[in-house]
């Protein structure tokens, strides 16, 4: 969950450009951003994030039965962007977002915003208002090119905050030898005793229910050898986009510079043609 994250770690992007949630979620998936490629300062613009995933699929929860995934992302947008104010949200955009709830990552990192867990199947695709800043009001932001990372993940996590595994992982075996015996337990799990076949040392994995059984009574493993299939359907992604904080008068000079080009070129052309009438009217036959 962002909420695992945002107690464990103080920034969500590590030094290398890893997003702290690959920790816990360990299978990598796609997702997807879709930015403006410019906007100017304070305005409201959508930043797109998309978690695709096979909708038909199901995971193993928490209690060993089948369920629906979740999805959650988390935006890190550049320094001074942050969540848009409500009443500065269209109508239309209203629509798109729906009834999501934005949470900064830290109360004072309001330009790191999390969602989650969402049911997958309603919100795969994912719409932020963000709110542009003004560098005429807002210290340290300056007009220029920026990047916006953004991870996103379906489906439940490998590893708890305490470093425990959750039953939506894979489990090998702790000890090479021989499965001597295997419990299927009340509730579900298994309890799979190993014997080292040399020294006679015997080794209980206990599996919580979930993932499915691989090995049997009798069966001679090797040391880390896996017992159980990888129930994972899940997976976390990231990526990252590129958006220009523009600044209004460079677009106004800009258009200003187009113009009188084209006056100047007409221009000449006029003079041409005035020029060629003199030449005309000077000819001698
Ligand atoms: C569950 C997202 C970080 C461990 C989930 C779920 C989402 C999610 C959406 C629900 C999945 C479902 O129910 O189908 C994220 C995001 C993170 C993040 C976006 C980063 C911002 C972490 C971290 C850890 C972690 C750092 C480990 C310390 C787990 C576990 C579950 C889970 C164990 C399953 C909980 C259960 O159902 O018992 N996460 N997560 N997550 N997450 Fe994360």
């Amino acid at each position: 969950y962002p909420i695992f994250a945002q107690q464990g770690y103080e920034n969500p992007r590590e030094a290398t450009g890893r997003i702290v949630c690959a920790t816990c979620h360990l299978a990598n998936k796609l997702v997807e951003i879709e930015v403006p490629q410019a906007v100017l300062p304070d305005i409201v613009f959508e930043v797109v994030v998309r978690i695709p995933y096979d909708m038909q699929l199901k995971q193993v929860l928490a209690n060993g039965k089948k369920g629906e995934l979740n999805v959650g992302p988390v935006l890190i947008l550049p320094e001074g962007f942050e969540l848009a104010p409500p009443d500065r949200i269209s109508p239309e955009m209203k629509e798109r977002i729906g009834n999501l709830s934005f949470q900064s990552y830290r109360p004072n990192k309001k330009n790191i915003l999390v969602v989650g867990p969402v049911p997958g199947k309603k919100y795969s695709e994912i719409t932020f208002p963000i709110l542009s800043p003004d560098p005429a009001t807002t210290k340290d932001v300056h007009f220029l090119k920026y990047t916006i990372y953004v991870g996103g993940n379906r489906g439940r996590g490998q590893i708890y905050p305490d470093g425990s595994k959750s039953n939506n992982t894979v489990y090998n075996a702790t000890a090479a030898g021989i499965v001597s015996k295997i419990i299927r337990k009340e509730k579900g799990g298994y309890e799979i005793t190993i014997t080292d076949a040399s020294e006679g040392r015997q080794v209980v994995d206990i599996i919580p229910p979930g993932p499915e059984l691989l090995v049997s009574e009798g069966e001679s493993i090797k040391f880390d050898q896996p017992l159980m299939s990888n129930p994972n359907v899940g997976g976390f992604g990231q990526g990252d986009a590129e958006i220009v904080l523009q600044d209004p008068l460079h677009v106004q000079g800009l258009l200003f510079f187009l113009v009188s080009v084209i006056l100047a070129q007409i221009f000449l052309v006029l003079k041409k043609k005035q020029f060629e009438k003199v030449q005309l009217a000077e000819m001698n036959f």
